[in-house]
This record gives C-alpha cells, structure tokens and sequence, in this order.
C-alpha cells in the first residue's frame, strides 16, 4: 500500500511541542528527508524539548522538509505579546501583515548561496484563501470549546529578533507603527513557505501585553508560560477539530491554488 498523501503541515510554537490524537508513523529530523504515512505533518520549531532560540530555528530545513512530503499548506501556531488592549492573554489571532525586524539577521532565502537571483511577492506575507478557511473554521472550533477565547483577524504582527523582549519605548513605537501583535518566530518561516511555493497562514495565541502598558510590569517569561499551556491545550483542540475541514478545501484546491506557482515572475536571472 502506498504512503498516505501529507497535505497539511502544522508548525508547533512555544508550548506546543505535540498534537493530540494522533498516531505517530513516522519520527524525522530534516537531515533524513523524505518522512511519510501520516495525514498530518508535524513540526516542533523550537525542537522538541524547546532548545532553538527564535534566531536559531533551522527554518530553511523546517520548510524544505515539509515540501518534501508533498505538504501544500501550512498551518504554524505561535505565542505573541500583545499590543493593543483588546487582545487579550489567551485569545486567538489570525494576522494579515507582517513588519519585519528581522532583516537581514536571519537566513531568510532558499536562494542565499546559489546563482539564482529571485525577489519573492511578498506583500500579501499569509495565503489569503488560507486565511479565509482558517477564519471561519477556528472561530467555530473556538465556540465549541466553550471557553472564552476571542479569535482577532486582519491584525499585523511585528517580528522582532530578541531573544530579550522589547523595551517600554520600542513596544509603544510598534503600537505607533500599527502593529497589533508581536512574536519572534513568523520570519524567515513566512518567507521561506513563499519561496517553496507552499500556502503558510499563522494562528497566533496572545500569552502577555509586551511592555507598552505603563502601568503594569514589563512582559517576564513567568508571565508568558502561564497562559502558554492553556494556550496550547486549546491549540491542539482546534487543530483536532479543524483538521479534516481543513484537508477537505485544499483537496478542493480552493486553498492551495494560489501558492502553487507563485514563483513563476519572480526569478530575475541565473548567474553563471
Ligand atoms: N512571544 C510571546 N510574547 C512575546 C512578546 N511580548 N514579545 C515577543 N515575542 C513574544
């Protein structure tokens, strides 16, 4: 019997370092490549034992191995401060931007090293009819877990490299800058599902307010694991419920349709 197809990959962040419900066919690193058997491929990208700090996660190795399983979408979770007082700790965001503070700290390039000259679409950083299915199947999984947990959509992340938080005057600039949300872990891995042409949408889960609040403590990492593990808990009943939803519409191709050749005006040329 042949392998089962693995469309959908599920990127864990912090706290979430496994899915529940599931059987595991298959243990990989992304050094052997070409893992199989299961619908759902799973990836810790912190490790799983959270030893990668955010600038040191192999992303490059994360992407290409989930592309080659013939993964289509990508579903990545990841804790974020918040920056605006409606998001609360413990709600859920779908984010439509991305600000960049990473740049050029981080690999963020299939092509860095080669002779191949490219500059990826970048403006739409998360797969829109990704998004437009994960909004209204996580809103309804949410509803169904009874607890009260807002989901927030079309919201803008800002990436910051740490791995220390922002300052008090930095996290008031992002709030100025119309940042909504902030993580250290959706670049280069956004930019890099871009370039291998794979479908990548974030489901962010707030833990803390950052340090912008003046008159409450800067964000500790105390504060940040305390909803980390509800946050979690509530990650893997949503990826649970959705999952096969999910499956469904890229099968349609309705979600994957967009990804799927998006590199095609993209390359300049090849140095020889
Ligand atoms: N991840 C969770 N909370 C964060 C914060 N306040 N800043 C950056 N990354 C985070």
């Amino acid at each position: 019997m042949s392998d089962p197809k693995v469309l959908i990959g599920v990127i864990g962040g912090s706290g979430l370092y496994h899915l529940n419900n599931l059987t595991l066919v298959k243990e990989v690193s992304p050094q052997t490549s070409l893992p199989s058997g299961t619908h759902v491929a799973f990836v810790a990208r912190h490790g799983a034992h959270h030893t990668y700090l955010p600038s040191d996660v192999p992303s490059r190795a994360n992407i290409a191995a989930l592309k080659s399983i013939g993964v289509q979408a990508i579903v990545a979770f990841s804790a974020v401060g918040s920056l605006r007082e409606e998001i609360r700790p413990g709600d859920f965001i779908i984010p439509g931007q991305i600000i960049d503070r990473t740049k050029g700290i981080r690999p963020a390039s299939f092509f860095e090293g080669t002779r191949i000259v490219a500059h990826a679409m970048f403006g739409d950083p998360f797969d829109d009819p990704l998004r437009g299915v994960l909004q209204t199947l996580v809103k309804a999984a949410l509803e169904k877990t009874g607890r009260d947990v807002r989901l927030h959509t079309d919201k803008t992340v800002v990436c910051m490299e740490g791995p220390q938080f922002s300052t008090r005057a930095e996290s008031e600039m992002y709030r100025m800058w119309g940042g909504d949300i902030i993580n250290m872990s959706v670049l280069p891995e956004a930019k890099l599902a871009r370039e291998a042409e794979l479908s990548y949408a974030l489901i962010a889960t707030a833990t803390d307010y950052d340090s912008w609040r003046v008159s409450e403590e800067p964000v500790t990492v105390a504060e940040v694991i305390k909803t980390l593990t509800t946050n979690a808990e509530t990650s893997r009943t949503v990826t649970e419920t959705i999952i096969e939803e999910l499956q469904a519409a890229i099968l349609k191709a309705d979600v994957v349709r967009s990804a799927k050749g998006s590199m095609q005006y993209s390359l300049i040329s090849r140095r020889d």
